[in-house]
């Protein structure tokens, strides 16, 4: 993108560096998110029946889960993502469907057999099947999480057919919690806090990176009080490196402070 007011040309960068997309192609390292990722992949490759990634608000979750639905081939894995599961819990089991490709039907004892023919095939074609449900923690009605419970049933006498990966914010834990034959199916569990100040200085570097060899762009005391001011959240971290770029360039500064930092902080 590039517009009268864009910055990238007065801060000599390529492209914008905090632009606040889940893309995996922006993934910056750091050992919690691996680990989480870790984690859910071997609980995916080994087909456990149920996961849970909880995080912070704004914490990578949703880039987690892309990063994880790209690293597994189509080839070996059909995987079904909801990303909306603010539904009654028949609109949920529709939604589950129509994620796999499957044709929508009227009787809930066909949809069930619909999918459990899908599963078998996979199965019996040596694919895994996988459905991921972000914002988990949307899902209206304990009626919602126990369908999908109802969904791990599907199993082979010596493997689930389904594994399902429950993604949502902190509540989702406790939501879970409260439903205890849920709760025990979980089979692998990940969290995702805020970066740490460190984390958050080499993730400002990377970002970075990714748009300009500069390294003297944000000063020492401006990625200090970034943090202070973010708590080290990715989103929030994009949004106010993005804005102090912007009002740098506006204001003809040739490095960004951390008083310029305080004042866009303010401002926000
Ligand atoms: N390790 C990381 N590498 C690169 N970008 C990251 C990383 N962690 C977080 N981000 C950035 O933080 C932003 C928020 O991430 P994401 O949308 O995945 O959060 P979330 O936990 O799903 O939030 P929500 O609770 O609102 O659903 C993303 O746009 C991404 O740019
Ligand atoms: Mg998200």
């Amino acid at each position: 993108m590039t517009t009268d007011v864009d910055y990238t040309k007065y801060w000599g960068l390529q492209t914008l560096p905090f632009d606040n997309v889940p893309d995996p192609r922006f993934y910056v390292p750091c050992t919690q998110h691996d680990t989480a990722y870790q984690w859910l992949s071997y609980g995916i490759q080994t087909r456990k029946g149920m996961l849970l990634l909880t995080g912070d608000i704004g914490c990578g979750k949703t880039l987690l889960s892309r990063r994880l639905i790209g690293g597994l081939s189509p080839a070996q894995y059909d995987i079904a993502l909801v990303a909306n599961p603010a539904l009654s819990p028949s609109e949920l089991l529709d939604e589950v469907l129509s994620q796999f490709g499957l044709d929508p039907v009227r009787s809930k004892a066909r949809r069930l057999q619909q999918l459990n023919e899908r599963l078998q095939l996979n199965a019996q074609r040596g694919i895994s099947s996988v459905l991921i449900v972000d914002e988990a923690q949307a899902i209206e009605r304990v009626k919602g999480f126990e369908e999908l419970r109802l969904l791990t049933n599907f199993q082979l006498n010596d493997r689930y057919l389904l594994t399902v990966v429950l993604i949502g914010q902190p509540e989702l834990r406790h939501r879970v919690a409260n439903i205890p034959q849920l709760n025990q199916r979980i089979a692998v569990r990940a969290h995702l806090g805020p970066f740490t100040a460190e984390e958050t200085t080499s993730y400002m570097k990377a970002r970075m990176g990714i748009a300009t060899h500069r390294t003297d762009v944000f000063t020492k005391e401006a990625v200090a009080a970034i943090y202070e001011q973010t708590q080290g959240i990715g989103r929030l971290i994009n949004a106010l490196c993005d804005q102090c770029l912007f009002a740098g360039s506006l204001e003809n500064m040739v490095e960004i402070d951390d008083r310029l930092v305080q004042r866009v902080g303010q401002c926000r």
